[in-house]
């Protein structure tokens, strides 16, 4: 049974369509990114898995349960990720781990070593005490990863986490961060507007077009050579285009 199950699932704004008759699966454990051009729903497909409001038609899966009528069961499952670390500026790196697992519902008494752990983990061992502005924008999202890795989730939603960054360093968290939800065994799921990122970092490619409606969906290979790649690419990109696609 897939993990994440979205079924015919509608969901409109007032008279605005977000999400049209989606229909897809993602398995336990896999990684997978979904890729489709600004407005075409996948933050609201996100918000979806989240719990943080009901389809308008369709059933939402999370582990066989409903995320927005079992909102509290699903507090420390699925964890997020954005675009911006969204860390309070006024507490320390080590306090905006905690924040997190307090949210969780985590006993408090594991926070200090759980959060000091995921710090190291993720190369901030001695700033731990630094606040977001004595941090780079890069070891920001590095403590926002923290935050939501220290709550032991079964699921990752990363909404744009790596868009912000450089190339460079864009690069070596993305390979962090897939080891850690392959090492973690966790189901990860990665919004991207990068086709490269697309193709490097998941198993397996949904390609949304407006309004929300699955165009495709791609198995990347674990080695493909430049012309395959290539193919990739094109499939990706004929997906995203309202006109082409593979449907
Ligand atoms: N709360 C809301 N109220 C009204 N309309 C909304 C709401 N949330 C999203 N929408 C609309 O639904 C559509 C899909 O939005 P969504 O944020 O899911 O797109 P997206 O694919 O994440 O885009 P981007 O790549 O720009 O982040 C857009 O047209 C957006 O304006
Ligand atoms: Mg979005």
């Amino acid at each position: 049974m897939p993990v994440i199950e979205f079924t015919g699932v509608e969901k409109a704004f007032v008279d605005h369509r977000a999400v049209h008759d989606l229909t897809f699966g993602i398995e336990e454990g896999e990684l997978v990114s979904v890729v489709g051009v600004t407005g075409c729903g996948k933050s609201t497909t996100f918000n979806l898995i989240l719990g943080l409001f009901p389809p308008s038609e369709g059933t939402v899966r999370v582990a066989g349960h409903d995320p927005y009528a079992e909102f509290d069961w699903f507090r420390r499952r699925v964890a997020v990720v954005f675009q911006d670390a969204r860390l309070l500026p006024w507490r320390t790196a080590l306090q905006n781990v905690c924040i997190g697992m307090r949210f969780a519902g985590i006993p408090k008494d594991q926070w200090q070593d759980r959060a000091r752990d995921w710090l190291a983990r993720l190369g901030l061992a001695g700033r731990e005490n630094a606040y977001p502005h004595q941090l780079s924008g890069g070891q920001r999202q590095r403590v926002s990863l923290a935050r939501a890795f220290s709550v032991d989730p079964e699921i990752i939603l990363c909404d744009e986490s790596f868009s912000a960054l450089d190339e460079i360093t864009a690069q070596g968290l993305r390979r962090e961060f897939v080891d850690l939800v392959r090492e973690g065994g966790k189901t990860g799921v990665v919004i991207t507007h990068s086709l490269a990122e697309a193709l490097t970092l998941g198993s397996r490619i949904l390609v949304l077009r407006p309004p929300g409606h699955l165009a495709d969906d791609i198995a990347v290979p674990s080695d493909p050579d430049p012309a395959a790649l290539e193919a990739l690419r094109a499939r990706v990109l004929a997906g995203m285009t309202p006109e082409g696609g593979a449907e």
